[in-house]
């Protein structure tokens, strides 16, 4: 079987890391990047330090809205289809690459492979809520992490080729957590393991609405622990322009984005992490960190019911008082167990259109 995978931003390149490998082994894969992530530290430090081939495409899309960055992956992505003609694309979670990728296989009838299928929000505001149920909607083989998203399939009507195989990030947070101990990233920022926290923002909901921006920069600068913010590009660029900076600067230890065997490193060794990314809140799980999601809704909710995660929203009062009171249940539940990549691999194997 000839596969094609479509990536292009930074979540997406972790996703793809202990997948590509196996892929490799089993069928003919070729590798497609949008370019949807193009600074060294969102896009090729990931390559370099999780050993992921070179694409054999690079699109060099790069930012714009929406509909531009997302019309111009389609146009790109369909003249290499029509060159490859693959048996199956596989896209990975919820970005705009990922939506583009879907969209060009289905209007050329080729399979579709989502990685990460079935989550919800249920939260439309999100541009990835609507990115991940138009991906679930034209895809043929849907691989879900978990039984909610199993559950949230059937709601919409999605039965067929809907499989349990577990979620890909676990194979990748975990071989992370081992490599990343050799690394001297506490001893470069001056920090000691479980007396700091840690802070990602980069949701456009919170990174674009200067009240929230600046209710989340209000409740980081009022924190007693030392606070670490590796900043993501589209923050900083905000934060800059909405005149927040400074502030966050005087209290908060800013970073440039880190690789991924730093950012594991400094996650596993946090005392808290606040975030509102989705793969930040999963690793947090499973590296039993107890996780504050600046946000209203998540679509991890095994980590909210079982007790180590909870939505504080944008409220700078109760990110403070989340931060000071929350505390996970002793036990942490297996919700995420590892094995995902193999799973995969075998269900493509054994699936015949
Ligand atoms: C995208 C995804 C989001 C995902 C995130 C992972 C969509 C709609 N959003 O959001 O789901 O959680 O990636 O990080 O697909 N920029 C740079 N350098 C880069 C990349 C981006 O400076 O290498 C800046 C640009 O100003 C750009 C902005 O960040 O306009 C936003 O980038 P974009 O890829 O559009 O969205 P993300 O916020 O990164
Ligand atoms: N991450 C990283 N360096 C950072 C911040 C995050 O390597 O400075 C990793 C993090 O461990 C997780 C992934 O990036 O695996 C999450 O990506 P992001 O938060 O950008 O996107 P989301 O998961 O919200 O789509």
């Amino acid at each position: 079987m000839k596969t094609i995978s479509v990536i292009g931003a930074r979540p997406q390149f972790i996703k793809y890391a202990p997948l590509s490998k196996e892929l490799h082994k089993h069928f003919t894969e070729k590798l497609i990047h949008t370019g949807q992530h193009y600074d060294y530290l969102m896009n090729k430090i990931f390559f370099e330090e999780l050993e992921i081939p070179e694409p054999d495409y690079y699109l060099g899309v790069g930012s714009g809205t929406h509909g531009a960055q997302t019309g111009d992956m389609l146009k790109k992505i369909e003249e290499i289809l029509d060159l490859e003609k693959p048996d199956m694309v596989l896209v990975y979670g919820d970005t705009n690459s990922t939506l583009a990728g879907a969209l060009a296989a289905s209007k050329m009838q080729i399979k579709i492979g989502h990685i990460e299928a079935g989550l919800r929000s249920f939260d439309k505001s999100m541009p990835e809520e609507i990115n991940r149920v138009l991906t679930d909607h034209c895809s043929d083989l849907l691989f879900c992490p978990t039984q909610t998203a199993i559950d949230n399939l059937h709601k919409e009507g999605i039965a067929q080729g809907v499989h349990l195989t577990g979620d890909v990030m676990v194979d990748a947070s975990l071989y992370a957590r081992i490599r990343a101990e050799s690394s001297d990233i506490l001893e470069r920022l001056h920090l000691k393991s479980k007396e700091y926290l840690l802070a990602t923002v980069h949701r456009a909901s919170n990174t674009d609405v200067k009240e929230n921006l600046a209710n989340i920069v209000e409740a980081f600068c009022q924190l007693d622990e030392t606070l670490v913010l590796p900043l993501h590009p589209r923050t900083t660029k905000q934060l800059k322009h909405f005149g927040l900076y400074e502030k966050l600067a005087s209290k908060v230890k800013l970073t440039e984005p880190l690789g991924y065997l730093e950012f594991t490193k400094l996650l596993n060794h946090a005392s808290k992490v606040l975030t509102d990314s989705g793969g930040v809140q999963k690793e947090a799980y499973i590296l039993g960190v107890p996780c504050i999601t600046l946000r209203d809704t998540t679509e991890w909710v095994e980590t909210v019911d079982t007790g180590w995660n909870t939505l504080a929203g944008t409220n700078a009062e109760i990110i403070v008082a989340s931060v000071i009171e929350f505390q996970p249940q002793k036990h942490l539940a297996n919700s995420f167990p590892c094995g995902a990549c193999d799973r995969i691999i075998k269900t493509m194997e054994e699936t015949s259109f």
